[in-house]
């Protein structure tokens, strides 16, 4: 069969090199091939390789992160799965560090370095190149990508699922001349990963608009949990400044106030080490009481010699912005940083709509609850994109069952689908984009209530954005169908629970759905488009 995987992450990768040895495989990307978030993923991957680790207690801390709403079955595949996975990427010759310091013995296994960070009751983060970790898994598998039979169509923006019957079999891009076209397909395998700038200050990358989530949303497909957005507790708090990784603290790095009192041991007892969710509210408040300064990242306790070395980006990261860490505080800041929602799957990465899988930050198998562990995300790429690799194919069991007492909800925000061509097309500085971020930043962000959320639905149903004319127009109206549904989403959840924390609810309700879903009311018809796209005379199932 023909699959067109879409999306060049850790999970878009491993798909396409897994279902490569089967089938015919095209993989589209909006930018180049690394231009993703795996790129940039500093921690590492967490996988329980320990003696002294099991998949039960990586299990464990899994559930303890997600607030309790995490699907037990997912997180037991990520976790039972995931040593073979990893095994896979060492035999593709992704460089982990590795170590045989014997003042250190606890923290390798064989000779594998394990570091450490926030909600993990073990040593188990794999890491390369010190705090480089997504960069080297990101070259190799790219390597491996290009010794496979695979056709490449890098620059090429998803704008449309095509549904036939009730079946995807294809998907509208806009070329690498920014020309539509049309791509054919037996199966379309949705990676293209998150949706961080939904938000004013996001660690993720420019290409990070949520396309094929907002795509599937608009052909029908359910999504799910979309009100838990994390936001990772240490953004570098200059302009553009970059994730400073939680690995930092799992050093023994702390955080200090702005009068140099280390906050977090008055918040959580793991402090600096509480669950992700915890550490970003607990500076979120630090910061409320400093007229919006941000607090310190204190590394000056770690030896010198040794930070620089750990941690080899990060330092020239921070003394590019101006900073000796060594010696010296690092101002850092809460940023939008993860989905925990997205298309709704199995943990085969099937949808609720046949031909249509996902996998990676843009699936919701609900691995993560409520509040992702660290360093989780890598493995959940891998884990589950050769699991959709291998389902390819295979008899679908059945309609996709949502999970616990989820309740699929119709959703009445509008699909913002003007294909007329006649609508006023924004520029570079577009404002529907900085619209839409101010309203999610203030408003669906780290903390939420009632007359926040309703503004917020107000001020982004009076936003409209063109039809994908550009590539620019195409994430923007991502975008904003995403900002529709998650202030949905938010409003809907009239409790706190892991990333989601309403002021005006601040408890959890046991009785509350651990899963809200979403479908269209009206999926958006398949329009015709020029010409055929052509990547390859051997692709035969294309149109
Ligand atoms: C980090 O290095 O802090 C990010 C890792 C993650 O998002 O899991």
């Amino acid at each position: 069969m023909h699959v067109v995987v879409v999306g060049s992450g850790i999970a878009g990768l491993t798909a396409a090199i897994r279902a490569s040895a089967v089938h015919d495989v095209t993989l589209v990307t909006k930018g180049a091939l690394a231009d993703g978030a795996t790129a940039r993923a500093q921690g590492g991957i967490a996988v329980a390789l320990g003696a002294d680790d099991s998949a039960a207690l990586h299990e464990h801390d899994t559930h303890v992160a997600a607030a309790g709403s995490a699907d037990a079955r997912a997180v037991d595949v990520l976790c039972t799965d995931g040593p073979a996975r990893v095994r896979d990427l060492l035999a593709l010759g992704v460089p982990f560090d590795r170590s045989t310091d014997p003042t250190t013995l606890d923290r390798y296994c064989d000779d594998l370095a394990r570091g450490r960070e926030a909600a993990h009751t073990r040593w188990r983060v794999l890491h390369a190149d010190g705090d480089a970790t997504g960069a080297a898994v990101e070259r190799t598998l790219v390597a491996a990508l290009h010794r496979r039979h695979v056709t490449i169509l890098e620059r090429t923006c998803l704008t449309d699922l095509v549904v036939r019957d009730g079946q995807v079999v294809g998907i509208d891009v806009l070329d690498l001349l920014g020309e539509p076209r049309r791509l054919d397909a037996d199966a379309v395998l949705i990676a293209s990963g998150g949706a961080g700038h939904l938000y004013r200050e996001t660690t993720n990358p420019l290409v990070a608009t949520g396309d094929g989530t907002a795509a599937a949303w608009r052909a029908g497909a359910v999504l799910a949990d979309l009100e838990f957005v994390q936001f990772h507790p240490t953004r570098l708090a200059v302009p553009d400044g970059g994730l400073v990784s939680e690995a930092v603290r799992g050093e023994g790095a702390v955080l200090r106030d702005a009068t140099g009192h280390r906050f977090m041991t008055d918040v959580h007892p793991d402090a600096e080490l509480a669950p992700r969710d915890v550490v970003a509210r607990g500076i979120a408040a630090a910061m409320r009481t400093q007229r919006g300064l941000p607090v310190l990242l204190d590394a000056t306790g770690l030896d010198p010699d040794f930070l620089v070395g750990r941690f080899p980006g990060l330092t020239r990261a921070t003394r590019a912005a101006g900073f000796d860490w060594t010696r010296e505080g690092v101002p850092v800041a809460p940023a939008a940083h993860y989905a925990m929602g997205g298309i709704a799957t199995d943990t085969e990465g099937r949808t609720s709509l046949p031909g249509l899988l996902a996998v990676g930050e843009a699936a919701c198998t609900g691995v993560h609850g409520a509040n992702r562990l660290a360093s989780n995300s890598l493995l959940e790429g891998l884990v589950f994109a050769v699991r959709a690799a291998d389902a390819l194919g295979a008899p679908r069991p059945g309609r996709l069952r949502l999970r616990g007492d989820a309740t699929l909800v119709p959703t009445v925000v509008p699909a913002v689908v003007d294909r007329t061509g006649g609508a006023t097309r924004p520029g570079p500085d577009a404002p529907v984009r900085q619209a839409l971020q101010s309203v999610m930043t203030d408003h669906v962000g780290l903390l939420r209530d009632a007359a926040g959320l309703a503004g917020a639905r107000a001020a982004l149903s009076g936003l409209s954005a063109p039809g994908p004319m550009t590539v620019r127009d195409a994430e923007d109206r991502a975008l904003l169908d995403l900002a529709r549904l998650t202030a949905l989403a938010a409003e809907a959840r009239t409790e706190s629970r892991g990333a989601h924390a309403r002021t005006d609810h601040p408890d959890t309700d046991p009785t509350a759905p651990a899963t809200n879903a979403w479908v269209t009311a009206t999926p958006a018809p398949a329009t015709a488009v020029p010409g055929p796209l052509r990547p390859s005379a051997r692709q035969g199932a294309l149109a």
